[in-house]
C-alpha cells in the first residue's frame, strides 16, 4: 500500500518537528509526505527513511516564475515525487497546464501523482473523464506515473463514496490507462480514515492520498497500524 500525506498549508516548524521524530519511529513502511514548500529542507534534513513529495511544480523549467519551484529544484531538495492538479489548485489551473506540469516533472524523473475526479457527487466518470485523458495523453510512456482519484466532494467532508462507485470510477481510469498505454498506480483520496479504508482498499486500489489524517497524530499513527497490521 502506498500511502502519501499532503500537509497543505498546515503545520510550522515546531509541529513538523515533533511529527518527524514520530515519522522516522515507523520503519516498516515508506510514506511519501508532501510538505509545503519551505518546510522540505527540514524534511530533508530530519527524515530517516520516508520518500519526499511536493505539493506542486512548475509547467516551467526556470527563469521568469516568480513564486514557483521547478522539478530541478525539487531533485535538489532530494524530491523524488509531487503532486499536480489537486483539486484545490484545478481551481485555477487548465487540463492543459496540469498536463505540461506532468511533462516537467517527469522530464526530470520526478514521479507526478496526478489528482483527477469529479466536483458533484453523482456525476460519474463523464464528470472528469477529460482530466484523465489529457493526463495520460501528455504522459511518458516509459516513466512512472500515478494517478489519484479524488472526488472533489469527498475531500475535506465527512462523506466518501462506496466501494462499488469507487471500483466502478478505478476501473474506467484503467481501461483509459490501457488505450494510452500507460502503466500507472492507483491511488484513492478523500475523507479517507480508519473507519472507511477497509472498504475503499478492497476496490483494488494501489494506496491511498491522505489530507486531514495526516497531520493529526494520534489519528494518523493509529491508523497507520490498522492498515500494516
Ligand atoms: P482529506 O483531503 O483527506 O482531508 O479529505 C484529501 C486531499 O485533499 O487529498
Amino acid at each position: 500500500m502506498l500511502i502519501v500525506c499532503n500537509y497543505k498549508m498546515n503545520g510550522n516548524l515546531n509541529l513538523y518537528s515533533k511529527l518527524i521524530k514520530q515519522l522516522n519511529k515507523v520503519e516498516g513502511t515508506k510514506l511519501i509526505l508532501c510538505p509545503p514548500f519551505v518546510y522540505m529542507s527540514q524534511f530533508k534534513r530530519q527524515l530517516k527513511f520516508h520518500l519526499l513529495g511536493a505539493q506542486d511544480v512548475s509547467a516551467f523549467d526556470e527563469g521568469k516564475s516568480t513564486g514557483q519551484i521547478s522539478a530541478h529544484m525539487l531533485i535538489d531538495m532530494g524530491c523524488k515525487y509531487t503532486l499536480v492538479g489537486h483539486s484545490e489548485r484545478r481551481v485555477f489551473e487548465s487540463d492543459e497546464i496540469v498536463a505540461q506540469k506532468i511533462v516537467a516533472a517527469q522530464k526530470s524523473d520526478i514521479i507526478p501523482i496526478v489528482c483527477v475526479g469529479e466536483t458533484d457527487r453523482g456525476m460519474g466518470y463523464a464528470g472528469f473523464k477529460h482530466q484523465v485523458e489529457s493526463a495520460f495523453n501528455a504522459a511518458s510512456k516509459t516513466k512512472p506515473l500515478i494517478v489519484a482519484y479524488e472526488p472533489v466532494w469527498a475531500i475535506g467532508s465527512n462523506q466518501s463514496p462506496d466501494a462499488d462507485y469507487v471500483g466502478e470510477m478505478i476501473k474506467n481510469i484503467k481501461a483509459a490507462a490501457q488505450k494510452y498505454n500507460i502503466d500507472a498506480k492507483i491511488l484513492y483520496g478523500g475523507n479517507v480514515n480508519q473507519h472507511n479504508f477497509k472498504s475503499l482498499k478492497s476496490t483494488g486500489v494501489d494506496g491511498f492520498l491522505l489530507g486531514r489524517l495526516s497531520i493529526d497524530s494520534d489519528r494518523f499513527f493509529e491508523f497507520l497500524r490498522r492498515v500494516y497490521e
